[in-house]
């Protein structure tokens, strides 16, 4: 099978314990390749848009703050299946509910600050990429 493309976010509560490299190594073991990446400082309008398909949800006020709280990096991950491939490596959205192994489960200290974020299908990673970075930015 040819390599595919997914979009991750190493989130603040991993950039504020200094997790970008354990998170990005548990990335790379599971057969993703970082092939572009860069550390951010979100603003409101930046994570409003990228989360805008959860804004009618009761914690998107939240998910918004806590995306702007520190710095993020956001990364295209390629590999075999990338999309399901970062998933299973994620683990579930609440850490309580994460497979032993996953960088939920072994990293993650709620289901807001969950240490990853990984795109859920295809088209969303192609979207999700587009957002962040620019054809030029990504070299595989
Ligand atoms: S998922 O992983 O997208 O299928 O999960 P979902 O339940 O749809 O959640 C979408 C994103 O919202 C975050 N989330 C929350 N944030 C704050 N408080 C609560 N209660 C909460 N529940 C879910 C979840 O981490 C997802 O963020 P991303 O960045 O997409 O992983």
């Amino acid at each position: 099978m040819a390599a595919t493309r997914t979009f991750s976010i190493i989130k603040p509560d991993a950039t504020r314990r200094n997790l970008t490299g354990a998170v990005t190594k548990m990335l790379e073991d599971a057969g993703l390749r970082v092939v572009a990446s860069k550390r951010i400082h979100m603003t409101r309008e930046q994570a409003e848009g990228f989360y805008a398909v959860h804004k009618e949800r009761p914690f998107f006020g939240e998910l918004v703050d806590f995306m702007i709280s520190g710095p993020v990096v956001v990364q295209v991950l390629e590999g075999e299946d990338a999309v399901k491939r970062n998933r299973d490596v994620m683990g579930a959205t609440n850490p309580k509910d994460a497979a032993e192994g996953t960088i939920r489960k072994t990293h993650a200290e709620s289901i807001e600050a969950n240490t990853v974020h990984g795109s859920d299908s295809d088209e969303n990673a192609a979207i999700e990429i587009a957002y962040f970075f620019k054809p030029e930015e990504i070299v595989g």
